[in-house]
């Protein structure tokens, strides 16, 4: 059997890093095994966006790379279906597995249909509800071509019920990124929190350090200070992450997100803010980036790597986020996780469900409120059905049994 996988985006690398683990250990135990190709669209091609994740997760290098890179969303699903359609037709996949919600899932699931080849979706089901959403759209085209789904959670089955999707089509796995996290957990946990703030600091943001970083150990209690914040030892700090068009696009929301974020958060503690590229532009662009490069206690950071980011999330007192990934990481470490959305598709991950997140939207008096709130907070961690690190291994499991 031949089946071809894709990538397109950040999001999908520690979803797919499993699912490869999962093939050729299958291809250890069964003859004949699954022959595997990893397309990757090239949406995201930075060095820290994607080869630092390749890297990182040991993701063998794609077969196929469509090169397709940024655009607009037209221009990256039509270019990236007719790129796809070649691909398909040359190699004549049985099945093409699709991760996630981002734009190279819907415009590889629209050309493997067309193609009349068999299609799988991993992390099926998932709705916010919210049609202004990009995610939301492709969830929604993918999960309507796709014969197999498969799905993170209980919530994500009964969503495709009532859509009307067979019963036969649908097959709980649990989440796949849970299978990353428990897997690199304890590589995470050996990395030096201060080497991991030094490392990704940003140029802009660390030109006023002056005389550059000092590191200090008092009492066994490491801190790392640059004369403009200092992270380390009791006091904790907050990691911030967003990068959502309706969060960065518009300066009439934006703004006053970062007011609250320099004048409020980091009054409060260090905020430790590792930035999207899309992010970085609109900020420039509105005006707002001396701001957030002059406030005091703001430390700003490229782009991280998967593990730096998981070490940052276990350490910190609090996640702001609007990231549907770092929801559920933070639902498992226990982080209490703030969550810039009015919506989420993944329900699982609130706190009324168990979870550790609440949603704020950004709107700044709820925001400010339920900051407040969490300062008071322990850790909570939390483990929904089949978020057992196995996901990958039933997810082939689902598809060779077709
Ligand atoms: C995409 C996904 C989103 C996911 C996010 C994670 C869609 C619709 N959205 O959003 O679901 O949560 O990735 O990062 O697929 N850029 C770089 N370097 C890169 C990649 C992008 O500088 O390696 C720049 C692009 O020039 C572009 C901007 O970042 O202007 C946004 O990239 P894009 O791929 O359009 O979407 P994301 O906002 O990253």
């Amino acid at each position: 059997m031949k089946v071809m996988s894709v990538v397109g985006a950040r999001p999908n690398f520690m979803k797919i890093a499993p699912f490869i683990r999962a093939v050729e250990a299958y291809n250890q135990e069964n003859e004949p095994g699954i022959a595997h190709i990893l397309v990757h669209t090239g949406q995201h091609y930075d060095d820290r966006m994607n080869r630092a994740f390749f890297e990182a997760l040991d993701i063998p290098d794609a077969d196929i790379n469509l090169g397709i890179g940024s655009g607009s969303h037209a221009e990256q699903v039509g270019q990236t279906m007719i790129a796809f359609e070649k691909v398909v037709q040359e190699e004549k996949p049985d099945w093409v597995v699709v991760v996630g919600d981002v734009n190279a899932t819907c415009a590889c699931s629209i050309t493997a249909k067309k193609e009349l080849v068999r299609l799988a979706h991993i992390e099926a089901g998932l709705r916010s509800r919210d049609m202004s959403m990009p995610e939301e759209i492709n969830r929604l085209v993918t999960d309507r071509l796709a014969d197999l789904l498969l799905t993170p959670d209980r919530l994500s089955g009964e969503n495709l019920r009532s859509e009307g999707v067979p019963e036969e089509r649908i097959c709980f796995v649990g989440n796949i990124m849970i299978d990353t996290l428990e897997a690199q957990r304890g590589k995470a946990e050996g990395l030096e929190l201060g080497g991991v703030i030094e490392g990704y600091l940003h140029e802009d943001g660390s030109r006023w350090s002056g005389d550059g970083i000092q590191w200090s150990v008092v009492g066994g209690q490491w801190s790392v200070d640059s004369g403009r914040w200092a992270v380390g030892g009791d006091e904790g700090f907050a990691v911030m992450t967003m990068h959502r068009p309706s969060n960065v696009d518009f300066p009439d929301v934006l703004g006053p997100l970062v007011d609250f974020l320099c004048d409020e958060v980091c009054g409060e503690m260090p905020l430790v803010w590792p930035i999207h590229p899309r992010t970085e532009g609109n900020l420039k662009k509105f005006g707002l980036w001396q701001k957030v490069v002059g406030t005091k206690n703001m430390v700003l950071l490229n782009p991280v790597g998967y593990h730096e980011m998981l070490r940052l999330n276990m350490a910190a007192r609090v996640m702001l986020t609007d990231s549907g990934g770092l929801q559920e990481e933070c639902c498992v470490l226990g982080t209490p996780c703030l969550t810039l959305r009015w919506n989420t598709e993944r329900p699982v991950t609130l706190k009324e469900h168990g979870g550790a997140s609440v949603l704020v939207g950004n709107e700044i008096g709820r925001l400010r409120k339920a900051f407040r709130q969490t300062l008071n907070e322990e850790r909570r961690p939390a483990r929904p059905e089949l978020w057992d690190g196995r996901t990958a291994e039933r997810c082939v499991q689902a598809i060779c049994g077709r």
